[in-house]
């Protein structure tokens, strides 16, 4: 498995990527119709400006991108020692071997290594996806509260959105 920093022009890879995971589960929070070049050009591009954005290909499917992680900083000074948004996504034919535990456990050693002025990690999981936020705990990840109706699933049922957290260890106040 080869693991590297996207470049724009893996734009089409990914969105084929998010909407082969949002066809085959109810887990990211887009549906497939959303997954729009717009969408994911733009994610693309603030993360590689602002944050950190990593791909990985394997020799078992030549040619594709089976897994994604990136996050940014929403910009402005009050959270510039934030990475947000934080989405991740193997593909449905590859979860459980670890691909998932792999490239997020370098893009946190990434960010401890080389992005010390950032101090903590944001995401937010629907209630419903007790894999993801399984993974995430295992990861180092805390629960900080609950949004109670945020979500409006497909069925049009709502649930709740979990924020989790990590904290950088060698975060440098500057
Ligand atoms: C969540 C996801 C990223 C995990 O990646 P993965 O490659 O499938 O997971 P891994 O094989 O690396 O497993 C890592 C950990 O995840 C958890 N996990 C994985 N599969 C699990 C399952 N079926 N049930 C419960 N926990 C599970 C475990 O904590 C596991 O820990 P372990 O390594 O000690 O066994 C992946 O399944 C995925 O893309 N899911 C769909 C999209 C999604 O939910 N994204 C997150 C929300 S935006």
């Amino acid at each position: 498995m080869i693991i590297r920093i996207a470049e724009p022009e893996d734009a089409k890879k990914i969105k084929e990527l998010y909407q082969q995971v949002a066809r085959s589960s109810n887990t990211i929070i887009r549906l497939e119709n959303e997954i729009t070049d717009e969408y994911v050009e733009e994610f693309i591009k603030r993360s590689l400006e602002k944050g950190l954005i990593l791909v990985a290909e394997h020799e078992e499917a030549p040619g594709k991108i089976i897994g994604e992680i990136h996050a940014y900083s929403p910009g402005i000074h009050a959270f510039r020692h934030i990475f947000s948004n934080l989405t991740i996504a193997v593909h449905p034919n590859f979860q459980g071997r670890k691909i998932g535990r792999t490239i997020f456990t370098i893009f946190q050693e990434e960010i401890a290594l080389n992005k010390t002025d950032i101090g903590k990690v944001e995401l937010i999981v629907r209630e419903s996806n007790t894999k993801a936020i399984q993974f995430y705990q295992a990861l180092g990840f805390q629960i900080e509260g609950r949004f109670e109706m945020r979500i409006r699933t497909a069925q049009n049922t709502y649930e709740a959105d979990i924020p989790m957290s990590w904290q950088n260890p060698n975060f440098e106040f500057d």
